[in-house]
């Protein structure tokens, strides 16, 4: 069984929709907010599953409470660390303690938008698609390798809060997708450090390059 840790910091849907795909072979160990009025710790709460908050307020430097977080996240000793909606930056000596096992999911085609607002950005912009991307994290952000990306279109009279939705219901397809990849032992990074995602006939030899969701 893998121990999946997950973070957040306000509704948590994308965190529900993991949860909800009931993914063989993970066990989601904790879920974990930096907000305590994150709405996602009740739902985690009420499905029996460990709901904490390490409230950034309460430490002094990023750097404390990075160390906090860790600490929290370490006694579930978990393989994957998945952070969903959680709006923290994160030192670079906490990713680095993840390397590998740490996934976030981001509301735009990488590398087109990195940071926030990315939907009122992507509709500035005049772009005829927009989407989401899972990707590891390194230190650089929203910079990470890429794991799977889903496109959606940006139609004619589209604002932000319906080009969101439309956004979210593929982020909600993709993330308990890559969780699940990384859960079967079906992800590797390459020498050019590209993602390449192992297909359930493949050989153990035979790595393919992660489809693009349309
Ligand atoms: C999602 O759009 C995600 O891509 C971004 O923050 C949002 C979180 O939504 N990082 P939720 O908390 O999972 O509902």
């Amino acid at each position: 069984m893998k121990k999946v840790v997950i973070l957040i910091s306000g509704r948590g849907s994308n965190m529900e929709a993991i949860v909800r795909a009931q993914i063989p072979g993970a066990q989601i160990a904790a879920v974990i907010s930096n907000r305590p009025d994150a709405a996602g710790l009740g739902f985690a709460a009420a499905h029996g599953i460990a709901a904490q908050c390490v409230d950034h307020k309460d430490y002094p430097s990023r750097e404390a409470f990075d160390a906090a977080l860790a600490a929290t996240i370490d006694a579930h000793e978990p393989d994957l660390v998945v952070l969903a909606g959680f709006m923290r930056v994160l030192t670079d000596g906490f990713v680095s303690h993840y390397a590998g096992r740490l996934l976030n999911i981001h509301p735009s085609l990488l590398p087109s938008f990195p940071g926030l607002h990315t939907h009122r950005r992507a509709l500035e912009a005049g772009v005829r698609v927009h989407g989401t991307t899972v990707h590891f994290v390194t230190p650089t952000l929203d910079c990470g390798p890429i794991v799977i990306q889903a496109v959606v279109p940006v139609l004619p009279g589209d604002d932000e809060a319906a080009l969101a939705a439309r956004v979210l219901e593929q982020e909600h397809r993709i993330y308990p997708q890559a969780v699940r990849w990384f859960v079967e032992g079906r992800l590797s990074l390459g020498a050019d450090g590209r993602v390449q995602v192992r297909s359930e006939t493949a050989s153990p030899a035979g790595w393919t390059v992660p489809p693009v969701e349309a």
